[in-house]
C-alpha cells in the first residue's frame, strides 16, 4: 500500500523564547523537523508534505536540506490541526492509499510505531497513536468504548471525569488519504480554543458509522518538545538512544557518554569509537573501522578497516575507501582516498583525489583556495609525498610519483618522477658555535652595564 506523510510545523513554539522557530532548534545536529522527516522516510512514502508558517522560508530550507523531494504547503494563520493538515490538500492531490499525520516538534516516533498504526488501519477507518501518560497534563484524553475509540477530548473541553483518563493522544493519526479530507472538511471551531481540531475526525468518524482504533506506544516516544529544557532532555535521550542503537549493532563504544551522535550517523559491526568523538549530520562508517579520541566527523563515508584520529577532522565530502589511514591533527574536506592511502600527521588535503596506497606525509598541505575559486588536486596511485609539501591546486601528481620535502608544486608531476623544488643548502663548518659564542659575550657586556 502506498502511504505519504503530512508533518505539522507551522507554530512558533512561543515558550522557547526564540527568534527560532521551534522546529528548527537542533536535536541530534539536526533541527527538530528533520527527525519526524527521517522517520517518515523509513517508510518511503509516497509523498512527504510539511506544512509551513512561522519562519516558512527558513523552515522550507531545512526541510529540503534533509529531503530535497520534500513537498511544502502554507499555513498563513495557525487555526488548529485539521486546518494546518487541511492545507497539504493540494500537495496530496491524487494520491491514493493512507496519509499519516506526525508533528514537527515530536521527533522520537519510530518507524516501526507508524508501521502498526499502517497495520491497524485494516481493522479501522482511522488510527490513533495513544499512551499511557505518567502525567497526563493538557494532553487531549483518549475517550475509549471497551477496545474502540469513542472520540478525543482537548484538556480544556475536557470534563473533571474526561480529566482523570491518563490514555492521551500523542497527535499522531492515521487514514486513508480521500476520507481523511472529507472528515477535515466538516471539523468546526466551536470549542474552548476557538480552534480546527484534527482530534474531531474522531468522533466525526465514529458519527458515521466508523470504527476507529488506538496503537498504543511508550509515552517516551511521543514526547514533544515545547521549552529549552525538554530540548536538552530529549538531546540526552537522543543521545541514550543512539548508543543502545550502536551496541545492537556490534559498535564498541569508549567512554560512551562522551561520545556526541547525530541524527542518521551509522556505523557497522566491529567498529569502535573513542572517546570524546563528535559525529555531526550524514556520517556513515562501515564495519571493523576504528575513529580514535577526540575526532570531529561530518557528512563523510568511511570504508572498511580504515583508521581515523585522534585528533582528526572529516567534514562534508570525505570518502575514505578500505584500509585507510588518518592520523593526527588532520582535516580532510571534500576529496576521495583510494584504498590504502595514507595521512598520518597534521595535513590539509581539501578538494582532492589521492590513489591507492598513496602516502601523504606530515605537514602536507592541499593549497586549493585563491581567495575566490576552489581547485582540485589529483595523485595517482602509490605516490610519495614528502613532508610539508604545498600542494598549489589545481595541480596533478603522477602514479608512482614522489615529492622532495618542503616543496612547493605548481606543476604537474608525471608518472613516476620526483618533483624537487628547494633552494641548495650551504654548511659553514664551525659557525654554529663562533655565533654562539659571540652571542653570550655580548649578553655578559650588557648585564655588567646596567
Ligand atoms: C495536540 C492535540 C492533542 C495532543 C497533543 C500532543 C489537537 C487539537 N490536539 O495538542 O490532542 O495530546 O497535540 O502533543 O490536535 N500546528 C500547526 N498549525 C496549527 C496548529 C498546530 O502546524 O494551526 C502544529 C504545531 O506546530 C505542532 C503541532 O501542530 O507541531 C501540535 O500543535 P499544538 O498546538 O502543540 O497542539 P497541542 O495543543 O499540544
Ligand atoms: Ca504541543
Amino acid at each position: 500500500m502506498t502511504i505519504s506523510v503530512v508533518i505539522l510545523a507551522a507554530g512558533m513554539g512561543s515558550r522557547m523564547n526564540s527568534d527560532l522557530p521551534k522546529v528548527l532548534h537542533k536535536l541530534g545536529g539536526a533541527p527538530l523537523v528533520a527527525h519526524a522527516m527521517h522517520a517518515a522516510q523509513a517508510l518511503d512514502p509516497e509523498r512527504m508534505v510539511v506544512v509551513t508558517g512561522h519562519g516558512a522560508e527558513a523552515v522550507a530550507k531545512a526541510a529540503r536540506a534533509q529531503n530535497s523531494d520534500v513537498l511544502l504547503a502554507h499555513q498563513a494563520e495557525q487555526m488548529g490541526t485539521a486546518h494546518a493538515v487541511a492545507q497539504a490538500r493540494e500537495a496530496l492531490k491524487g494520491v491514493t492509499g493512507d496519509v499519516v499525520v506526525l508533528y514537527g516538534d515530536t521527533p522520537f516516533v519510530r518507524s516501526e510505531t507508524i508501521e502498526a498504526m499502517l497495520e491497524a488501519r485494516k481493522d479501522h477507518a482511522v488510527v490513533v497513536l495513544g499512551f499511557e501518560a505518567a502525567d497526563p497534563g493538557r494532553y487531549g484524553r483518549l475517550v475509549m468504548e471497551g477496545e474502540a475509540l469513542s472520540r478525543i477530548v482537548e484538556f480544556k473541553d475536557a470534563s473533571e471525569a474526561e480529566r482523570a483518563i491518563t490514555l492521551c493522544n500523542s497527535g499522531v493519526i492515521c487514514a486513508d488519504a480521500s476520507a481523511l479530507f472529507e472528515l477535515i472538511d466538516v471539523v468546526g471551531n466551536d470549542n474552548a480554543s476557538g480552534e480546527y481540531y484534527l482530534t474531531d475526525i474522531v468522533g466525526l468518524a465514529r458519527d458515521q458509522g466508523q470504527s476507529v482504533g488506538v496503537v498504543r506506544c511508550d509515552e517516551a516516544e511521543t514526547l514533544g518538545i515545547n521549552t529549552r529544557e525538554e530540548l536538552a532532555g530529549a538531546e540526552a535521550a537522543f543521545q541514550a538512544r543512539m548508543r543502545a542503537e550502536a551496541y545492537e549493532d556490534g559498535v564498541t563504544l569508549i567512554a560512551p557518554e562522551t561520545i556526541h551522535f547525530a541524527l542518521g550517523t551509522t556505523i557497522g559491526r566491529d567498529s569502535m569509537i573513542g572517546p570524546n568523538v563528535v559525529f555531526g549530520p550524514g556520517v556513515t562508517i562501515e564495519s571493523g573501522v576504528t575513529v580514535r579520541a577526540f575526532c570531529h566527523l561530518e557528512g563523510c563515508h568511511i570504508s572498511r578497516g580504515a583508521e581515523v584520529g585522534p585528533f582528526a577532522r572529516l567534514r562534508p565530502g570525505a570518502e575514505l575507501a578500505e584500509d585507510v589511514h588518518i592520523g593526527n591533527f588532520v582535516e580532510i574536506k571534500n576529496a576521495m582516498l583510494d584504498q590504502g592511502a595514507k595521512v598520518n600527521h597534521l595535513s590539509y588535503i581539501g578538494d582532492a583525489d589521492i590513489g591507492e596506497r598513496t602516502n601523504i606525509g606530515a605537514g602536507t598541505i592541499t593549497c586549493n583556495y585563491d581567495g575566490v575559486f576552489k581547485h582540485r588536486t589529483t595523485i595517482g596511485a602509490r605516490a610519495f609525498i614528502g613532508s610539508d609539501t604545498m600542494l598549489v591546486a589545481p595541480v596533478r601528481i603522477g602514479n608512482d610519483a614522489m615529492t622532495g620535502s618542503g616543496s612547493v608544486i605548481t606543476e604537474d608531476v608525471p608518472d613516476g618522477a620526483l618533483a624537487l623544488e628547494r633552494s641548495e643548502q650551504t654548511t659553514k663548518p664551525g659557525l654554529a658555535l663562533r655565533l654562539m659564542q659571540r652571542l653570550r659575550a655580548l649578553k655578559a657586556k650588557q648585564q655588567k652595564e646596567t
